[in-house]
């Protein structure tokens, strides 16, 4: 869990520190997949960096939008921002539209309830060098719904 704009958690820098410290790629497990739930782009890119060539893919998550900058970090870590949601993107993040522009136009208070259109499944697809547990590409994946497949 990121530590801005999210619910009170421990820091996530230093426990991911004492982690590195106590497990190794390739000692303790072949791959190590971080899924960084968080709100905010730079503390993702900052993990994403923190954690390049210890881990075998850092990916975003909470933000329920794909972002375009999948890529291999210099070390040798896959990496994306964020990796989107699977559910309907006409929506807002996933919610009824309709029901969350009346909730910020403040005519309503009523609760979120999920849009029910097409539904998209977004994710990484990450190639993977069983001999270091680097990557060795990674491809966003789009399909189904309103995003342009990819
Ligand atoms: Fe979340």
């Amino acid at each position: 869990m990121g530590n801005v704009f999210m619910k009170k958690c421990d820091d996530v820098f230093a426990i991911s520190k004492k982690f590195l410290t106590e497990y190794k790629l390739k000692e303790d497990y072949d791959f190590l997949v971080v899924d960084f739930h968080g709100e905010i782009t730079s503390e993702k890119n900052a993990i994403g960096h923190f954690f390049d060539g210890k881990a075998t893919l850092v990916v975003g998550t909470h933000t329920h939008i794909p972002t375009n900058d999948a890529r291999i970090l210099k070390n040798g870590t896959a990496y994306q921002t964020d990796a989107g949601m699977c559910g309907d993107y006409d929506s807002v993040i996933g919610m009824n539209k309709d029901n969350s522009l009346k909730r910020f136009m403040k005519k309503e208070s009523t609760k979120h309830y999920p849009a029910t259109g097409d539904a998209t499944l977004s994710g990484v697809i990450v190639d993977c060098d069983i001999k270091t547990g680097l990557a060795n590409k990674i491809e966003s994946y789009v399909f189904g719904g309103q995003l342009k497949n990819t």
